[in-house]
């Protein structure tokens, strides 16, 4: 399941990457769900499969953290990934095999050499891999998605742009420097990390160069080992500005609808400050929108939903919220415990933003969408049992929370368990992965999930033939093995089907 019980265990191979050297950490990535990504493509005007029965392809797919847990969870749809390191595919093999699946297949190879003659997508997803590739690979992923996919297909591409990765060229620079070409990567990164801190520690004033220097010091600290490699010290690293990647896109029969979220889709609402001058720098384009968008913002990053040519919807910068109607949305809000000093209930987002919801419809919303998380509501689920019928107003709500970046969105539901039946049951790829002790596990929603202390321990006996007297006792034993503090069995167990149960891992 992990690096543990994977082929290579370590092994280096004489001719290998780096990624075959310091593996990638695979894990899910939320936007790149199929659901997710045709969610997307309905607001923008397109017509995407049905994702229960849709075929994916995943281009770049490494050790499979993404594509596995979208086969555990659509059964009947069809998954292939290909990557080329023989690392990463020996351990996404190892998961499949461990989990039995039957509707994917991980093959090794070079997408510049791959063609896809008789097989079509309805969903091609390429994520960490379009800038960090050299152009003919590049050409390869764009050429892939506009032969194979279907009229209705979506292609999810990622890519660090231009001029906001300018800024951190600079830190590349400066770490590429340090770097020693015959040292392991883990060693590069080490050295990497310690020159920088020098460097930004030393470094005097306050200058936007000085300043950029300490705040990239500070981020690369916390970050992953694999991360500052691949972007900072990888060989390849090619960032370029949105139009010439639309350009380029174009030029294989595909064109932009949006990006992974609404949010940064519509600059008229992730950059309202600048979307006047925006407007009338860029006129009628709204590619042209986008780009401006980009100049104003420094943004570094860019996830970008491509479609067909043929009979893709005209560009779109605002959005229809009949669209939305259908849809099924998941917000990660709480309730605070204090409401506000007119007595109304307080929300809280996911980044501790109060919502203080106003009327009957708002509040319906905001509480089935609270009670529900990380499961789904329609806006029928959401009315139902009320009185209320004002739809028009609730679905302006329904994509002000998608524009607030307050709720996401899918064309599939997602019914999670509480945890409170008599023998709750845990998803089972997340209870393999914790028995397999993984660091983190995929929750059900495609999020990855660290596990606390209480709930690593009983994840594998959550098989829904324990019951609650059955966990406790479980959960004493373990606490006494473990010699730690989780408190007494029965608030361990309740900790830890909290915990569960707001982070997607039970079943219904
Ligand atoms: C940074 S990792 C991203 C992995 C994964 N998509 C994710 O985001 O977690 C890039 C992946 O692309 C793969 N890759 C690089 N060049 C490739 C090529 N020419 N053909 C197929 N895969 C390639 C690497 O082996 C690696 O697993």
């Amino acid at each position: 399941m992990n690096a543990k019980n994977g082929a290579a265990d370590g092994a280096e191979e004489p001719h290998g990457s780096d990624y075959d050297r310091l593996p990638y950490p695979s894990l899910p990535i939320a936007y790149t769900q199929p659901g997710a990504l045709a969610a997307m493509a309905t607001l923008f005007g397109a017509a995407p499969a049905d994702v229960s029965t849709a075929s994916v392809l995943e281009i770049g797919c490494a050790s499979g953290g993404n594509i596995v847990p979208l086969a555990v969870r659509f059964p009947h749809a069809r998954f292939l990934g290909v990557d080329l390191s023989a690392r990463h595919v020996a351990e996404a093999n190892a998961r499949i095999a461990a989990l039995g699946l039957t509707n994917i297949s991980v093959r090794q190879g070079d997408i510049t050499s791959t063609q896809f003659e008789r097989e079509a997508f309805d969903f091609i997803i390429c994520h960490g891999v379009f800038s960090w590739v050299p152009r003919v690979a590049q050409d390869a992923i764009l050429r892939i998605c506009g032969e194979s996919l279907r009229p209705a297909g979506v292609a999810a591409i990622s890519y660090n742009v231009l001029p906001g990765w300018h800024t951190r060229r600079i830190v590349r620079d400066i770490l590429l420097f340090h770097a020693d070409p015959k040292a392991s990567p883990a060693d590069r990164v080490a050295r990497a990390r310690k020159a920088l801190a020098d460097i930004a520690g030393a470094a005097a004033g306050n200058s936007p160069y000085v300043s950029l220097l300490r705040s990239e010091a500070q981020r690369l600290a916390k970050a992953p080992s694999a991360y500052i490699m691949g972007e900072f010290l990888a060989e390849q690293n090619t960032p370029c500005y949105f139009s010439e990647f639309a350009t380029r896109a174009a030029a294989n029969g595909l064109t932009y609808l949006c990006d992974g979220e609404v949010a940064t889709s519509l600059p008229d609402y992730f950059a309202p400050t600048i979307s006047k001058r925006v407007r009338e720098l860029a006129g009628e384009s709204a590619l042209g929108v986008q780009q401006y968008t980009d100049f104003f913002t420094g943004r570094p990053f860019r996830r970008s939903l491509l479609v067909p040519s043929a009979g893709a919807p005209k560009p779109m910068l605002a959005l229809d919220p009949v669209r939305a109607r259908h849809l099924h949305f998941s917000a990660d809000l709480r309730r605070r415990a204090e409401p506000s000093k007119a007595g109304e209930a307080v929300y809280l987002d996911h980044r501790g933003r109060p919502i203080r919801p106003k009327g009957p419809v708002a509040s319906a919303i905001v509480e089935g969408l609270a009670r529900a998380y990380p499961g789904t509501c329609t806006l029928d689920e959401l009315f139902h049992g009320t009185k209320l019928s004002d739809e028009a107003k609730a679905l302006q709500i329904l994509t002000l929370l998608l524009i607030s970046e307050q709720a996401t969105v899918s064309t599939v539901p997602l019914r999670v368990g509480r945890g409170d039946g008599a023998c709750p049951r845990a998803w089972h790829l997340a209870r393999l992965e914790a028995a397999a002790r993984q660091p983190l596990v995929t929750g059900q929603h495609h999020a990855p999930v660290r596990l606390i202390a209480a709930l690593a321990q009983l994840m594998p006996h959550l098989t829904g033939e324990n019951d609650r007297a059955a966990l406790m006792r479980l959960a004493a034993n373990t606490t006494d093995s473990a010699s730690q503090t989780l408190g007494t069995p029965d608030q361990a167990l309740a900790q830890a089907l909290s915990f569960a149960a707001r982070h997607g891992l039970l079943e219904p």
